[in-house]
């Protein structure tokens, strides 16, 4: 990265405005801003047993980042008691899958990876190091070696064969690897020590796959049910509520919301990485003062504003070639203003299907929260609901609005502001919304 990267120009060891999800470890433990009264009810939640917690909201919100950080934080914590109790983030998220079979093998590969790369961590907290090295070899091989099922923990490394069924769902099943694993984490974690902290991710996978949804049901009996694994589920507004209903409601929470990262959260989580990844004269071509800005401009979308920080950044890197030195932190932030007004009066410009009509339903739709469902057209003062589609196909062709389906009803759709439309209104209204700070 530092080669060919713009980073290193900047004074940066690495991209200090990434829009990925931060992982269950050290440095996104660093990385994490705010959110603890949400970490503490996740982890509390997480160590209470019996049902499963979930996750709702907004798209980019933070709410991956925040689970995964509230799993890690759950492990150090424990490793700082020591008493005998241990929780442990899954190496890999999970996603919903048609294939049931498939899914669970891939929970338990998981699994056993996350046993085989936290086992030197069970002696720390006082607990028994489980024997992983069988685990370890099979996850290793191209092919799995035959398992006698009900061997139990003790017998495990014993009972490792050389039958050789292929690496694959099928091979999965008759090898008895599934077995393997289960044995592998009752010994790993005595009742009430602890667990693996699974997450569910990025539900809204279900609306498209019908038979995903099915499959959530099945896995109900062969992973969800497995004392030493704790799950959560995660998805954007309204789908864990949709996902959970009928047979998963008796083992899955009601969703717990996470909100938009409060403008303050969002300004210091700018400041730590500056000053995580940047060296002393780092020059930040977004300042935080700039990201407040192009945060509350994009209403407040933690991904699109540290997307179009980005840009910016290239932008920035392009005007002002090697040899030449960059301009000081207000000159910068002004910069970064017009840069952003351009793009706002470009996007308004190229939208010359949109009819005055349609900016009048546009701008209520921002001050209603920018969301609105395809049979409200009368709130919006339509006679019929076909001018409101006529409205929202104009926004969405402009690339100010998206149509979703509605999760709380696969027949109607939900209309939303995209990011462009959030810039567009805010250069429209004169920066008057998103309400300024004061
Ligand atoms: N509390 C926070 N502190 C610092 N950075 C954060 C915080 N919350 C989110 N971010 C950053 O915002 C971006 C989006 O976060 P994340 O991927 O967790 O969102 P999400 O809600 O899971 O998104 P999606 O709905 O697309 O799954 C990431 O770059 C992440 O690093
Ligand atoms: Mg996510």
């Amino acid at each position: 990265m530092a080669i060919f990267g713009v980073w290193s120009r900047f004074g940066f060891r690495e991209n200090p405005y990434s829009e990925a999800t931060l992982t269950p470890d050290e440095t996104g433990h660093r990385l994490l801003v705010g959110r603890d009264s949400e970490v503490e009810n996740i982890q509390i939640r997480l160590g209470s047993g019996g049902t499963h917690p979930s996750v709702e909201g907004p798209i980019g919100a933070g709410k991956t980042s925040l689970l995964n950080v509230a799993a890690y934080r759950m492990a150090r914590h424990c490793l700082d008691l020591r008493e005998k109790e241990l929780y442990l983030p899954a190496k890999e998220r999970f996603q919903p899958h048609a294939d049931a079979d498939a899914f669970e093998l891939k929970v338990m590969q998981v699994v056993a990876q996350t046993l085989v790369e936290w086992q030197d961590s069970f002696e720390a907290v006082g607990l028994a190091r489980p024997n992983m090295h069988p685990l370890d070899q099979w996850l290793n091989e191209p092919e799995y070696g035959g398992w006698q099922a009900g061997g139990g923990a003790a017998t495990v490394s014993a009972s490792y064969g050389r039958t050789t069924e292929p690496n694959t769902s099928e091979g999965f099943q008759k090898s008895g690897f599934g077995d393997a694993v289960r044995a592998a984490l009752e010994e790993a974690f005595p009742p009430g020590t602890g667990g693996i902290i699974c997450i569910m991710d990025n539900l809204e996978i279900l609306e498209t796959t019908g038979s995903a949804r099915k499959t959530l049901d099945e896995l109900r009996d062969r992973v969800f049910n497995i004392p030493q694994l704790r799950w959560v589920l995660c998805g954007s507004r309204g789908i864990v509520s949709r996902a959970r209903s009928e047979r998963l409601s008796g083992i899955f929470q009601a969703p717990m919301i996470v909100r938009k990262l409060p403008d303050d959260d969002a300004v210091a989580a700018i400041r730590t990485r500056i000053e995580f990844y940047g060296d002393d004269d780092a020059v930040a071509p977004v300042t935080p003062k700039a990201f407040d800005f192009l945060y509350r401009a994009l209403n407040s979308n933690m991904r699109e504003a540290l997307s179009h920080a980005q840009e910016f950044s290239h932008w920035l890197a392009s005007e002002y070639p090697q040899g030449q030195s960059f301009p000081d932190d207000s000159a910068r932030d002004e910069l970064l203003q017009i840069w952003l007004a351009e793009r706002a009066t470009d996007a308004f410009r190229d939208a010359t299907s949109v009819q005055p009509r349609h900016w009048q339903f546009f701008t209520e739709v921002c001050e209603a929260g920018g969301r609105i469902g395809s049979a409200e057209f009368d709130r919006f003062g339509f006679g019929f609901q076909q001018q409101m589609t006529a409205a929202v196909t104009a926004l969405v062709a402009a690339n100010l609005m998206v149509r979703e389906i509605d999760p709380d009803d696969g027949n109607r759709t939900v209309n939303s502001v995209a990011s462009l439309g959030w810039l567009v209104f805010f250069y429209k209204s004169g920066f008057d919304m998103p309400p300024a700070r004061s």
